[in-house]
């Protein structure tokens, strides 16, 4: 079988869940990602390479909600060096500012590259003749140049969903030119942010040494590869429908009894990281209480930490850190049936996602660094009455866009507990004033328009391969 359009990410766009009569299945997972992508999917016969989690060996290519899917199996040591080593130890605090300390392991990036070639071999074994093949992430840098080598004929184009750094974070990576040159296999190189990309061009000058002008590399062999910037988006029409809905309304309303109707809730979800600013964003929170300015009967933290990487020692350091601290602030500052904050370590279902949003007075988003942050965007696209705060970091890409939001510099407590008591005290008037301006924004560039943008770029800067036909969407 071979396919006119290859996706291919780490990881699969399903979840493995046991059916109610036990047996396994799967189930479409929450992101974003695959309603964007799947139209183009279907629109150009396509597949989806990658990893269904877990170290199942015997898993067959498989069709789910008309998708066809190419799972990648991984093997313990593969998981350890490449998914928990280089991917989440070495790129991930080394691509996010430093905030915690990269390890450089010659192993790791051992099974970094192996892993890589068997996804490129993969894809190359599952392209038509003049296929295009979208290939995602920084676990997967190495993918364009080594299709490309087994593939020329193929259309390739590559989007880093994370920050790129700066010129003086990357170089400390032991293997950076062999990064640099795994991306310049691409046709096109999209990043979250036009800095992510002027990051890496200058980088492909100064390391490589390859010409380039603007957007552009030229390449010796005569091709050209474009960097340029595609901030990604969310299914917004997707998450006001499912906000608006009855089921919706109704969870909404028992989550603020639950919470014993406060006068307001905060909310922060995030995937339990390190980069996300978690601790110091309760700290701010806690300090508001102790100093008199409302009081645990006034207001209720909701801090979903979704768990996550949890072999990965920083992790686990971090999840200790964020227990021990609530169990502090909600020794000090709770009272019976009235905690500060309220802590789950869980993952949720989009419905009760949209719930949160929906009951949530004040949407707390504090990155040290982040790509773009959905978790913004979602809040927004949930607030169909134009009502409710939220507070975002400077440093996550979503601030370029939402710049209605209370801006915070997350490493500065004090302006953090500033922002946070003015999202709290803030008139109606002004809280609708800007999120009017911000649902403007996300409705307007929604994850649609996203995939088709890079889609249409791919289509022109490719000098291989053909062109991959838009989606036709409703
Ligand atoms: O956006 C960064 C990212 O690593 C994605 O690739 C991934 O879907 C998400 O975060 C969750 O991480 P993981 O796949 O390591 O669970």
């Amino acid at each position: 079988m071979s396919y006119d359009l290859v996706i291919v990410a780490n990881r699969l766009p399903v979840d493995r869940v046991v059916l109610p009569d036990g047996s396994k299945g799967w189930r479409t997972s929450p992101g974003g990602l695959v309603t964007a992508i799947e139209p183009v999917m279907r629109a150009n016969h396509g597949v989806w390479i990658g990893w269904p989690g877990g170290t199942d060996q015997d898993l067959q290519p498989f069709e789910h909600d008309g998708l066809e899917l190419f799972p990648m199996t991984m093997s313990a040591d593969e998981i350890e060096g490449f998914y928990e080593g280089f991917s989440n130890g070495t790129l991930w605090p080394l691509y996010h500012d430093l905030i915690a300390k990269p390890e450089f392991h010659r192993e790791w990036w051992d099974s970094y590259v192996a892993v890589n070639q068997r996804f490129a071999e993969t894809a190359a074994s599952l392209a038509a003749e003049g296929a295009t093949v979208w290939v995602h992430d920084y676990q997967l840098q190495l993918v364009p140049q080594m299709l490309r080598d087994l593939r020329p004929d193929l259309r390739i184009g590559f989007y880093l969903h994370i920050p790129f750094p700066p010129g003086e974070l990357f170089q400390q990576l032991p293997w950076r030119r062999q990064v640099l040159e795994g991306l310049l296999g691409a046709d096109l190189v999209g990043f979250q942010m036009p800095g992510g990309a002027q990051n890496f061009v200058r980088l492909v000058r100064q390391r490589v040494g390859h010409k380039t002008h603007r957007d552009l590399v030229y390449l010796p062999d005569g091709r050209t590869v474009r960097a340029r910037a595609f901030p990604i988006s969310i299914d917004a029409g997707g998450f006001e429908e499912l906000a608006r809905s009855e089921p919706v309304a109704q969870r909404s309303a028992e989550i603020r009894e639950a919470l014993g109707n406060p006068r307001k809730i905060f909310l922060g979800i995030d995937r339990l990281d390190y980069t996300k600013g978690i601790y110091a964003r309760l700290r701010a929170f806690s300090e508001l209480i102790k100093d008199g300015h409302f009081d645990v009967e006034d207001a209720v933290f909701v801090q979903v930490a979704v768990p996550s990487r949890e072999q990965v020692e920083q992790y686990r350091i971090l999840r200790d850190e964020i227990d021990r601290l609530v169990g502090r602030i909600n020794g000090d500052l709770g009272r019976i049936g009235r905690p500060a904050i309220s802590y789950l370590h869980s993952s949720y279902p989009r419905e009760e996602m949209a719930a949160l949003y929906r009951t949530a007075d004040v949407m707390v988003v504090t990155p040290y660094r982040d790509g773009m942050n959905l978790v913004a965007k979602e809040y927004v696209a949930c607030r169909f009455n134009d009502d409710g705060a939220l507070v975002l970091s400077e440093f996550a890409g979503a601030a370029d866009e939402l710049r209605q939001a209370w801006l915070v510099n997350p490493y500065d407590i004090n302006g953090m507990k500033s922002a946070l008591l003015e999202a709290y005290q803030a008139e109606d008037k002004e809280t609708r004033r800007r999120m009017k301006a911000m649902r403007r924004t996300v409705t307007q560039h929604d994850v649609a328009a996203w995939a088709d943008s890079f889609m249409t770029e791919l289509s022109d800067v490719g000098t291989h391969g053909k062109a991959v036909r838009p989606a036709h969407r409703s």
